[in-house]
């Protein structure tokens, strides 16, 4: 058999068995057989040198045109039958798309965060930025200069956690971040600052940890004016326009007057109940005019400046718009209780 039948009658074969292939891998060994490495075509081809050039010419030509429609023949082919797979693969997985899609939990704000969110807003609504501190705390800021001497007996209203660093303690309340703003900006100053503070106080109504909400304003001619009117505003828009409001004086080393602020009892609406132990009044937040004790330890000027600070409890304030009786329960992380604030903000 002359070289050139030889190479034909590969064709043929190739192509018969290419034509018969029913799956992929039977392909890829006809692909090895004749146009591998050691395959039929190669070794045929090892025998050209014995011919004269112009028959090489031929079967040279002849070759690598029987070597380029194989290998297209093999491309069509392996196309179609990685077709009729996949078509195979989804016959057998069939889906459903009227199954219901499985239950995905979502899940929800805790209310101290939505209340100390919605708190913020409104007073960012009102021109106030946010400022920050953080919770291991310079007893310096944390009382020193908030006019709470090492031996005055105020630094006793506060049940502190001291720590191992010597002139440290886990902040007991959100006013030292007042020093921090007074340090770093200049007048007019409007900040408030949420954030967690710490307390050795544990009951029904006290959590060693807990969140407040700080609010600070320094300008020219502030007034206690100003601060019942940013005040009212504010309690009004968290428990509503009908909300009684009252100003007791009251005591703070840092304010000068200071103030605490009742609200009429949102539980019995002032008539008197368990929650207000019968006095139609829930003591909501402190505040007053800044001492200016305070303004002259961080370097503002007396003469120019007056301003107003207030504080208040956040887990109180949840507590009363959801009629929440256990400050516990919002520590606790029960999904039986979480899940009920889903969708409230
Ligand atoms: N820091 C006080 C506390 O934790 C709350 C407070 C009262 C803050 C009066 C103030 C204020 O800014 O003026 O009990």
């Amino acid at each position: 058999m002359s070289l050139k039948q030889q190479v034909e009658g590969l064709e043929k074969e190739a192509l018969e068995l290419i034509e018969k292939a029913s799956d992929l891998e039977s392909l890829n060994s006809i692909r090895v057989e004749f146009l591998g490495k050691k395959g039929k075509l190669k070794s045929i081809l090892k025998t050209l040198g014995k011919l004269s050039p112009e028959e090489r010419r031929e079967i040279g030509q002849l070759a690598n045109r029987v070597k380029e429609e194989l290998e297209e023949r093999l491309r069509e082919k392996e196309k179609l039958l990685r077709e009729k797979a996949l078509e195979e693969e989804l016959k057998k997985k069939k889906i459903d798309i009227t199954l219901p899609s499985a239950w995905i939990e979502t899940g929800s704000s805790h209310p101290v965060i939505s209340t100390l969110v919605e708190i913020s807003e409104i007073f960012v609504s009102m021109g106030f930025s946010v400022a920050e501190g953080p919770e291991v705390e310079k007893e310096l800021y944390n009382f020193d200069m908030l006019n709470i001497p090492p031996d005055h007996p105020a630094r006793d209203m506060q049940d502190t956690f001291f720590i191992n660093k010597k002139g440290y303690v886990l902040r007991t309340h959100t006013s030292p971040v007042q020093i921090r703003a007074m340090l770093t900006r200049e007048p007019p100053v409007a900040v408030i600052a949420p954030g967690r503070v710490y307390r050795k106080d544990a009951d029904p109504t006290h959590s060693p940890m807990f969140h407040q909400i700080e609010g600070l304003l320094i300008d020219e001619n502030v007034t206690f004016r100003d601060l019942k009117g940013i005040l009212k505003i504010f309690l009004e828009s968290i428990f509503g326009k009908n909300v009684g409001i009252r100003f007791r004086p009251s005591y703070f080393p840092f304010t000068e007057p200071s103030a605490e602020v009742d609200i009429s009892c949102s539980v019995c609406g002032g008539t008197g109940c368990r929650v207000c132990k019968g006095t139609g009044w829930l003591e909501i937040l402190g505040c007053g005019m800044v001492d200016p004790n305070v303004f002259e330890a961080a370097g503002i000027d007396t003469e120019k400046y007056t301003g107003f600070a207030f504080g208040l409890g956040i887990e109180r304030i949840a507590m009363l718009r959801y009629r929440i009786n256990d400050i516990r329960l919002l520590f606790d992380n029960d999904m039986r209780f979480n899940h009920q604030f889903k969708g409230i903000r």
